[in-house]
């Protein structure tokens, strides 16, 4: 089996620039309740890519968890990505609904959350979440796995009674977005590309790319 011979024809839907939403928020919503709704494994993951100050760019995946005048994820504040938000706030968001042969890319600026968001989300967390957020120091070597678990059983002996706070170094960050396009598979590859890309203050120019 050569995997340039894995081929998939894409004809789950079509995407155009009278049928999307006004607002690619609205738009962006709409998708990810259908993702939700037909059960697909994970629909809030998200690929984010930063960009360091030697112009290195990085991706992971995080988790959407909040929509408001952006996307909201949350991390660790020491993290590699952290440092590259600090350094550059411009990063991208792409999601993939592979059922729906969908991807929808997101670009923008990042910032972090109001605490208060951050407090809330933090203790919506299961206790052992809360527990792993405090012991892990988030993209530093580890010598080994036990020293995490130890630090675990530390905390765990130390919150049996009480809540964790939310330390300092946790939180949200929030990508405002000023492009979106949202990409549909068609066949044979000629796949549907609708951009909306921010003119103004909540002005959004919705245009179709080139597949
Ligand atoms: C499905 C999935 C969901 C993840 N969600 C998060 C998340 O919400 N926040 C987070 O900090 N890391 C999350 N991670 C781990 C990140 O991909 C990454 O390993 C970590 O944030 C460190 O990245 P950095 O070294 O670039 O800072 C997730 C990984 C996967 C595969």
């Amino acid at each position: 089996m050569q995997i340039a011979d894995l081929r998939k024809e894409y004809t789950f839907g079509q995407l155009s620039e009278d049928q999307v939403a006004a607002s690619p928020f609205e738009q962006f919503k709409k998708w990810l309740q259908e993702a939700i709704d037909s059960q697909l494994p994970e629909p809030t993951a998200m690929h984010l890519a930063t960009v360091n100050n030697q112009g290195r760019p990085a991706g992971r995946i995080v988790l959407l968890k909040h929509i408001d005048t952006g996307f909201v994820f949350f991390t660790n504040y020491q993290s590699r990505k952290a440092d590259e938000l600090n350094a550059n706030p411009l990063a991208a968001l792409t999601f993939y609904w592979v059922e729906l042969e969908r991807q929808v890319r997101i670009e923008g600026k990042v910032e972090k959350t109001e605490p208060h968001l951050s407090d809330e989300y933090f203790n919506s967390r299961p206790l052992l979440s809360r527990l792993g957020a405090i012991a892990s120091p988030q993209s530093r070597p580890l010598p080994d796995r036990k020293v995490l678990e130890e630090r675990i059983q530390e905390l765990q002996v130390a919150y049996s009674e009480k809540d964790p706070p939310r330390p300092a170094y946790w939180g949200g960050y929030r990508l405002i977005p000023d492009y979106f396009e949202f990409w549909q598979g068609r066949l044979s590859r000629l796949h549907d590309r609708i951009v909306y890309q921010l003119i103004a203050p909540e002005e959004w120019k919705i245009y179709r790319l080139a597949p």
